[in-house]
């Protein structure tokens, strides 16, 4: 993929509007995306399949607190663009990856950089949900005690509602509460998902 050669009109990099709140600056002024800092920049992109080239000098800036979409036909080179931004394609034998990508300013393809760490920074959600064989409690539930936000099991209930709730997955409360922890919710949150059924 060559982001800068391709056509505007069939792919491109756009940009949808932030939440007003998050356009404001300091002063309360709305400001563009454009002029949010950047907090992911990708220079010279280079990637190889088995020595087949698939992304070719890709230079783009991501700028924070903003939605950046990238937008091309099947097999352009979306994907292996975005599993460069957390060292994806490190798992991927025979790929090679030749460029700079940075998040804060840091190069993320520096030896000394910790992988693991970087990926539970720059998460990414699948186009294909591939949930771990485990009920769906605890796989919303997986994240925050991997990363020792909660071990409590009123405060995971709460984040596992609020999770789905967000997500729009409260209506399949039948499910959710046949798939939540040990097959059974806490009275608390066997209500909730009772009234959102
Ligand atoms: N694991 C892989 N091994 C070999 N070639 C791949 C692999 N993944 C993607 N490619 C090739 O790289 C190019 C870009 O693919 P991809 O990044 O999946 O595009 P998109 O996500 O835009 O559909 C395509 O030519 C594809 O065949
Ligand atoms: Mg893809």
């Amino acid at each position: 993929m060559n982001i800068q050669s391709m056509e505007p009109s069939t792919v491109g990099a756009g940009r949808t509007p932030t939440p007003p709140l998050l356009e404001k600056n300091r002063s309360g002024k709305h400001m563009d995306n454009e002029q949010m800092p950047t907090k992911m920049s990708a220079k010279g992109l280079d990637v190889f399949y088995n020595g087949k080239q698939a992304l070719f000098g890709v230079d783009l800036d991501i700028p924070e607190q903003a939605v950046t979409a990238l937008i091309g036909p099947s097999g352009c080179g979306k994907s292996t663009f975005l599993r460069c931004l957390n060292r994806m394609n490190d798992t991927i034998d025979g790929c090679d990856v030749k460029g700079d990508v940075t998040i804060d300013g840091q190069n993320i393809y520096d030896r000394e950089l910790d992988v693991v760490e970087l990926r539970a920074r720059i998460g990414m959600v699948f186009q294909k949900p591939n949930p771990f064989p485990k009920s769906i409690y605890e796989n919303v539930a997986y994240g925050p005690r991997i990363h020792g936000l909660s071990d409590d099991r009123q405060e995971l209930d709460e984040i596992v509602q609020t999770s789905l709730d967000r997500a729009g997955w409260m209506n399949l409360a039948p499910a959710f509460l046949a798939a939540s922890s040990n097959g059974s919710a806490s009275p608390a949150l066997s209500r909730s998902a009772r009234k959102l059924s």
